[in-house]
C-alpha cells in the first residue's frame, strides 16, 4: 500500500509483515506469557525521498520495523526526523519511494503521532480532550468509558473533570498520551514528546510509555534529540544523517533497563560519536 495520504485527524500510520529481530522476539515471548495481544503493525519504507524546494531533506530512506519494535530516530537537528514522523504518518505527500503497513486495512485511527506540546483544547475538559483521540467513534455510546480507560492508563483517572490550565506540564502530556492511546493505535510515532519536561518528569515519563508500549504492544517510532532515552526505551537506535539512515544499532538488553548502567553508557557513547562526526562535517 502506498502512502495515498488520508487525513482528517492530526496523525496517522503505517506497517509490513516480517522476520523478527532478536530483541523483538523477547518482547513478544513476554507478552504472550502476559497473554496480551500484539496488535503493532509492521513498517516498510523504501526509496523514501522528500525536498522542500531545493532542499532535498530525505534522500533515499530504506527501513523495516517489525509489527511491535520500539524504533528510536536521532539525528542533528534539522536532519528530517520531523519530517519523516509526518511522512509515516501520511501527513505529508512523499516525493518518490513507498510507505506501507503489510496487507492489513489500516484505518486513520491506527497511527497516531504524539508531538512534543500537548495541544489540548483549553476549553475542554480532560476527558473530553481525550476523547478527542477517539476520531469519528467520539459520539459513540462507550467514549466515555473508553477515555477513562485510557486516563487509567496514564494514571490521570482524578483529573478528568479538570480543565487543562490547571495541569503541570507533565500532566499535560499523559492526557495527549491518552488522547493518542484511546484509539487502540497499532503504530505510534512520538515526536520528541518528553523535550519540554524537566528531567525527574522525564524519566516517569519514559517508564510510563515503555510500561504502555509494553501493555499494549503497538510499534513505536521515538524521535528523541536524548541519546540517553533512545537507548533506555527502543530495540533499535536508527541515526538519520545527510538525508539517509546512517547507523542502526540494535539495543539487545533486557528490560527493565537500568539506567547508567554500563552497557547503555557503552551504548550512549558509541551512538553519541556518530552524531558528532556527523555534527563536524557541517
Ligand atoms: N514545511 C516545510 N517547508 C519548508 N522546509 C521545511 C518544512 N518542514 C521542514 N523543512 C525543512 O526540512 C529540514 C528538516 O526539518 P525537520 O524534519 O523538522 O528536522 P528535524 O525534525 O530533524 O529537526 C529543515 O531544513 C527544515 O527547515
Ligand atoms: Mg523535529
Amino acid at each position: 500500500m502506498q502512502t495515498a495520504l488520508r487525513t482528517s485527524l492530526p496523525e496517522t500510520e503505517l506497517a509490513s509483515r516480517a522476520s523478527f529481530a532478536p530483541a523483538a522476539r523477547v518482547v513478544r515471548e513476554e507478552r504472550q506469557e502476559r497473554q496480551v495481544q500484539t496488535s503493532g503493525l509492521p513498517l516498510s519504507i523504501r526509496g523514501l525521498r522528500k525536498s522542500y524546494g531545493d532542499n532535498e531533506v530525505l534522500r533515499g530512506i530504506d527501513l523495516h520495523i517489525p509489527a511491535g519494535q520500539f524504533v528510536a530516530i536521532v539525528g542533528k537537528s534539522g536532519c528530517g526526523k520531523s519530517t519523516l514522523l509526518r511522512l509515516i504518518a501520511g501527513l505529508e505527500k512523499i516525493d518518490a519511494g513507498s510507505i506501507s503497513f503489510g496487507d492489513a486495512a489500516v484505518k486513520p485511527e491506527d497511527i497516531r503521532v504524539m508531538f512534543q506540546e500537548p495541544r489540548l483544547l483549553p476549553w475542554a475538559p480532560v476527558l473530553s480532550n481525550v476523547e478527542v483521540g477517539l476520531g469519528r467513534d467520539r459520539s459513540s455510546s462507550d467514549a466515555d468509558a473508553r477515555a477513562e480507560k485510557a486516563l487509567a492508563e496514564v494514571g490521570l483517572t482524578d483529573k478528568r473533570d479538570q480543565w487543562p490550565s490547571v495541569l503541570s506540564g507533565g500532566q499535560k502530556q499523559r492526557v495527549a498520551l491518552a488522547r493518542a492511546l484511546v484509539s487502540n493505535p497499532r503504530v505510534l510515532a512520538f515526536d520528541e514528546p518528553l523535550g519540554a519536561l524537566d528531567a525527574l518528569t522525564r524519566i516517569s515519563m519514559q517508564r510510563l510509555l515503555e510500561r504502555v508500549w509494553r501493555d499494549q504492544g503497538f510499534t513505536a517510532i521515538l524521535v528523541t534529540h536524548d541519546v540517553a532515552e533512545a537507548v533506555a526505551l527502543a530495540d533499535r537506535v536508527l541515526v538519520i544523517d545527510e538525508g539517509r539512515i546512517a547507523h542502526d544499532v540494535t539495543v539487545n538488553l533486557a528490560r527493565p533497563r537500568e539506567r547508567g548502567s554500563a552497557e547503555l553508557a557503552g551504548l550512549e557513547g558509541s551512538i553519541l560519536s556518530h552524531l558528532l562526526s556527523a555534527d563536524d562535517r557541517t
